[in-house]
């Protein structure tokens, strides 16, 4: 991309720019001229896929895109309004009834995308009076939803129950409402929340609880159906906020959950009221999602498996992948400019897994996260793994 020189009142941003080339911060963005799978065509080369959220290899599933062209030759392309005014179709309808009955809840909403979802769920719940306490590794869109309520923020420690009683102990008394949120799956760890000691927590407190299951629809649970069927609490967590753009291979969010709150939603959720809805070949395509994970486990078990494979040998192999307990298989690397020289260096040896630095995660804890998936064969995963073993012997991550 070429860029002109600025006028003088935009100098300020040349500055932050050279600033984040200097500190490897600086997002390289790579664009792919193939579908989503294990193999991508990346920047007109073929490589092997090891960073997107295709988990179950949905995302260019034959069913899900004759669901999709299906729909168009029916419904046409775009919903044409917001869904208050003239943009609820059959198949939003058809899509919130078929992921309340998957998760196992009263009732669904779908928004645009997960991001949407927390947008507009949070400030819908809690406002000036109320307080928010949040999972301080939360990702952003929470921290950006509770931002917009205008709820007094309060952080607790890392997956950490006891320290948030003694918040909850020491605060709760001064607010109205309290909504207390976690990610399910955290994304940049892969780590879970310990949502049933939460629970416990939170049932004496009188405080509304929300998880953002992004990472955990399609994974965790049963076929799939997340992490509150994962730890058995059907019932208990009032709010559970999606998206279908991980797993489901698709994009959209969804907010799951009492009948009340879903109605409340339809009502005050911003983006539900002000932006348009969700198009039809992704309402369709998320359709067609939802019956692949009904019909069959056999996805899930091979994403799970996988995983473990892989993880497993990573370690073996002297690599520091953190404290994951999902796919997602962080590749501890320390310093950007390293992580960023380690993901140039896989590419060229035909691997793409970009690297990733701060704000995504915190300073000094750049790497590369690896993003396995059911559409990975046995020999794929083999050979991303020779590639990280040379590359890392090369850059002195692993030994020997
Ligand atoms: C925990 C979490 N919540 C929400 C989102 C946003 O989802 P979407 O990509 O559907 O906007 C993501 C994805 O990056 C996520 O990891």
């Amino acid at each position: 991309m070429s860029v002109k020189t600025v006028s003088p009142k935009l100098q300020w941003l040349e500055d932050e720019i050279q600033q984040l080339h200097d500190a490897g911060l600086y997002n390289h963005i790579r664009t792919l001229g193939s579908p989503q799978g294990a193999w991508l065509e990346v920047d007109e080369r073929r490589v092997l896929n090891f960073c997107s959220n295709n988990y179950l290899g949905l995302a260019n599933h034959p069913r899900v895109v004759q669901a999709a062209k299906q729909a168009i030759d029916k419904y046409g392309v775009g919903p044409g309004a917001v869904r208050t005014i003239a943009g609820t179709m059959s198949l939003h309808v058809q899509l919130e009834e078929r992921l309340a009955a998957f998760k196992g809840v009263e009732s669904a909403i779908t928004y645009q995308s997960g991001f949407n979802a927390n947008l507009g769920t949070i400030p819908a719940l809690v406002g000036k009076e109320d307080a928010i306490f949040s999972d301080e590794l939360n990702h952003a869109s929470i921290i950006d939803g509770s931002r917009l309520s205008g709820a007094k923020i309060i952080r607790y420690a890392h997956c950490d129950a006891a320290d948030l009683e003694k918040q909850l102990q020491a605060h709760r008394s001064e607010y109205r409402r309290a909504l207390i949120i976690t990610d399910g799956v955290f994304s940049m760890d892969g780590d879970v929340s310990p949502l049933d000691k939460i629970y416990e927590v939170t049932k004496n407190y009188e405080a509304i609880l929300m998880v953002d299951d992004a990472h955990g629809e399609g994974v965790l649970g049963r076929g799939g159906r997340g992490i509150v069927d994962h730890f058995n609490l059907h019932g208990k967590v009032d709010v559970e906020v999606g998206t279908l753009s991980k797993a489901f291979g698709v994009v959209g969010g969804v907010v799951a959950g009492h009948a009340r709150i879903v109605e409340w939603l339809r009502q005050r959720g911003r983006p539900f009221l002000f932006s348009s809805a969700m198009t039809v070949p992704d309402t369709a395509a998320c359709l067609a999602a939802v019956d692949l994970l009904e019909e069959s486990t056999e996805l899930v078990d091979r994403l799970w498996d996988n995983a473990r494979y892989f993880k497993a040998e990573m370690q073996r192999l002297g690599f520091d992948t953190g404290k994951s307990a999902t796919p997602i298989t962080p590749v501890m690397l320390g310093e950007a400019q390293t992580a960023q020289a380690f993901s140039r260096a896989l590419f060229e040896a035909g691997i793409f897994a970009t690297a990733i630095g701060y704000p995504t995660v915190p300073r000094g804890a750049a790497r590369i996260r690896v993003m396995i998936s059911a559409a990975h064969s046995r020999d794929d995963l083999d050979q991303g793994l020779e590639a990280f073993e040379k590359v890392g012997r090369s850059l002195g991550v692993i030994g020997g």
